[in-house]
């Protein structure tokens, strides 16, 4: 581990506390002067670091720079062996991460980055990713099981991201079916899974796991068309937890509920959290939009409806809109 490095971890395990240049020194077996330069590139890197005589350096409450070491610092200590990949900008983190996955990568890797130049959504729609203000985050994952287990996984990382939110940020989050997460109803994060099968066995060889939150995007950044719909979880205060821990608490929760995620057990609070249930919703299937009053998430996690004409259908992709929001 470099100076910086250390440095850094340094700050970020003691933050917003003080600590002693010279008790860093020590530590690295350097001189302070070693140390201060430390600091002075960090600060050049754009972390807002404090110095006050007799206290030592800290990491400024505000200073939200996305790093390795900040996301490890808050990751549980059984996930700390997978590898993490931070990027300040790169198309799409779901690219990248399916590149990885064909060259061989292990399951647990996490690819981040500050802003995305191509970031994507479902249906083939793009997703807004400014610089700073969100997070973007895959997962890459190699569970053992069929193509048709992996809509659970998307519920799974509903579930998971509406917790960790709840948790670091302290905000109530409900899902939109099949994977929209809403506070105040309006959208905060929207999760693709994509997954590539093994044509010779059948059997998925990966899944990845892309989440975007709208983290601190002021209300206004956001392009015309989205205004009404999306919202950020801190668009008008300042935020009271950084990225780093919010990346580092959605991969704890989401490794919890992976770990056996065919068992199904997250689904009872999936049920609980969706704003659906119970509401007239409109879906598009067969080249039109049916009427329909949502029901219940089925155990592959399909979305059951009745039609006007009272037949029961199961969803299992595609989209549906809300009449009341939507
Ligand atoms: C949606 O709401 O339509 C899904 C949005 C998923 C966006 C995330 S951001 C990280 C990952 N990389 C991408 O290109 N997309 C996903």
């Amino acid at each position: 581990m470099s100076l910086k490095d250390f440095v850094l971890q340094n700050l970020e395990e003691n933050r917003p506390s003080y600590v002693s240049g010279q008790q860093m020194a020590e530590m690295f077996q350097v001189s302070r002067a070693a140390v201060w330069k430390a600091i002075e590139a960090l600060r050049r890197d754009g972390y807002e670091i404090d110095s006050a005589p007799k206290k030592g350096y800290a990491l400024l409450p505000s200073s939200d720079i996305l790093s390795k070491g900040a996301i490890y610092h808050f990751l549980k200590s059984e996930y700390r062996s997978f590898s993490l990949h931070v990027y300040e900008s790169i198309d799409s983190t779901n690219q990248a991460a399916k590149k990885m996955a064909v060259d061989g990568a292990a399951e647990g890797t996490v690819i981040v980055a500050n802003t995305q130049t191509a970031g994507r959504g479902r249906m083939g729609r793009s997703f807004y990713s400014p610089a700073h203000s969100g997070i973007y985050m895959s997962m890459i994952l190699r569970p053992q099981t069929d193509i048709s287990d992996t809509v659970l996984l998307t519920t799974a990382a509903g579930v998971a991201v509406c917790r960790a939110i709840e948790s670091t940020c302290k905000k109530p989050c409900f899902i939109k079916w099949l994977n929209d997460i809403y506070l105040d109803e309006k959208k905060i994060c929207g999760i693709l899974t994509e997954a590539m099968t093994n044509c010779e066995t059948g059997l998925v060889d990966s899944v990845i796991v892309g989440i975007g939150v709208n983290f601190k995007t002021p209300a206004h950044a956001f392009p015309t068309e989205l205004q009404s719909r999306a919202v950020s979880i801190f668009s008008d205060e300042i935020p009271s937890v950084t990225r780093s821990h919010l990346i580092a608490e959605i991969v704890n929760e989401f490794m919890d509920l992976y770990a056996d995620f065919t068992q199904k057990e997250f689904l009872k609070e999936y049920r609980s959290r969706s704003f659906v249930l119970g509401k007239q919703i409109s879906y598009f299937a067969q080249n039109q939009w049916h009427d329909a009053l949502a029901l219940d998430i089925a155990d592959n996690g399909g979305l059951i409806v009745r039609d006007k004409e009272g037949k029961i259908h199961t969803l299992h992709s595609g989209e549906i809109t809300l009449r009341n929001i939507d």
